[in-house]
């Protein structure tokens, strides 16, 4: 595996596995990396002959006060990691790298609308330093497919808004959340948790399970299943910020006719933010399917 550090010589070594007819599949992550990113790794490897794994700690997606400093960094472990698994590039930009006019002067995009609801009410501009990021990433590196984790539902339709809407010849996969076996999705900031914290994190897992149980079963109350899979996060010491039953396309408020179904939630726990997500189909008689 090739460790990259530049877009220069990024695009040379791509160019020689273009030149062998190979296609090229990207991974996007902040480093700090579990069973949930090498599963991304995996998901590529089925699409593409050559990964790239990026491992970059965006700090345009970080709000004044979050983590951004505290962000885990591990990158010799990350390296080991993604060697084993067969990438071909880890490509670990700095940050005049990916914002060579300076991260004031940088030059953003933006989807309208989906990013400045649910996660993105809490976190102003996240959405933003998101695509802002993913589309250098994309121009750099010009994959044909891209691995995202359904963890980050929002994250994931947002890009592929992004990707629909400025034409950019990219499929997007997405891969399933991967959970420890108390049902807590794996994720860089668990290991924030205290051990108690951490056994009371699988309750968000719980709640939203409830809430999709109790849609499934044909309650259609949505603000009772909202506000009672609050209270229940709040009663297990969560600070909740949401918890939403949305369809999976636009994260619009469901009708009656309404399939593809998501609940999302996202909670504080100590301080720790966590959220997560599932996604269920009714039929149009409301069973499940
Ligand atoms: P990061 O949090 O490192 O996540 C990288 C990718 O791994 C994302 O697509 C995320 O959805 C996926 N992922 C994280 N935990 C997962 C889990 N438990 N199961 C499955 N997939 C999981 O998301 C980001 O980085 C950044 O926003 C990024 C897209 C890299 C842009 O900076």
């Amino acid at each position: 595996m090739k460790t990259v550090r530049d877009i220069r010589t990024l695009r040379e070594v791509l160019q020689g596995f273009r030149h062998d007819g190979d296609s090229v599949a990207l991974v996007p992550t902040m480093g700090n990396l579990h069973k949930g990113h090498m599963g991304l790794v995996r998901l590529a490897g089925e699409y593409a002959e050559r990964i790239v794994t990026s491992v970059f700690v965006n700090p345009t997606q970080f709000g004044p006060n979050e983590d951004f400093e505290n962000y885990p960094r591990t990158f010799d472990t990350d390296r080991r990691r993604l060697s084993r698994a067969g990438v071909d590039i880890m490509f670990a930009p700095a940050h005049e790298e990916m914002y060579p006019f300076g991260l004031k002067n940088r030059t953003s995009v933006s989807v309208p609308g989906l990013p400045a609801i649910l996660c993105g009410e809490q976190r102003p501009g996240h959405f933003d330093g998101v695509t802002s990021v993913v589309n250098r990433l994309f121009n750099a590196v010009a994959p044909d497919v891209a691995v995202f984790g359904q963890k980050d539902y929002q994250q994931l339709i947002i890009i592929r808004r992004m990707v629909a809407d400025l034409h950019m010849p990219i499929r997007i996969l997405a891969s399933p959340t991967f959970r420890e076996k108390t049902g807590l999705a794996l994720s860089s900031r668990n290991r924030y948790l205290t051990d108690d914290e951490r056994e009371r994190a699988a309750e968000l897992y719980a709640a939203i399970c409830d809430c999709r149980d109790r849609y499934l079963a044909g309650e259609r109350d949505i603000a009772a299943l909202e506000r009672e899979g609050l209270a229940r996060l709040a009663r297990a010491g969560f600070e909740p910020e949401y918890l939403a039953v949305r369809q999976q396309g636009d994260l619009s408020l469901p009708d009656r006719d309404s399939c593809l179904l998501v609940v999302l939630a996202a909670a504080r726990l100590g301080e720790t933010r966590l959220i997560d997500n599932v996604l269920f189909e009714v039929n149009v008689a409301g069973e499940r399917l």
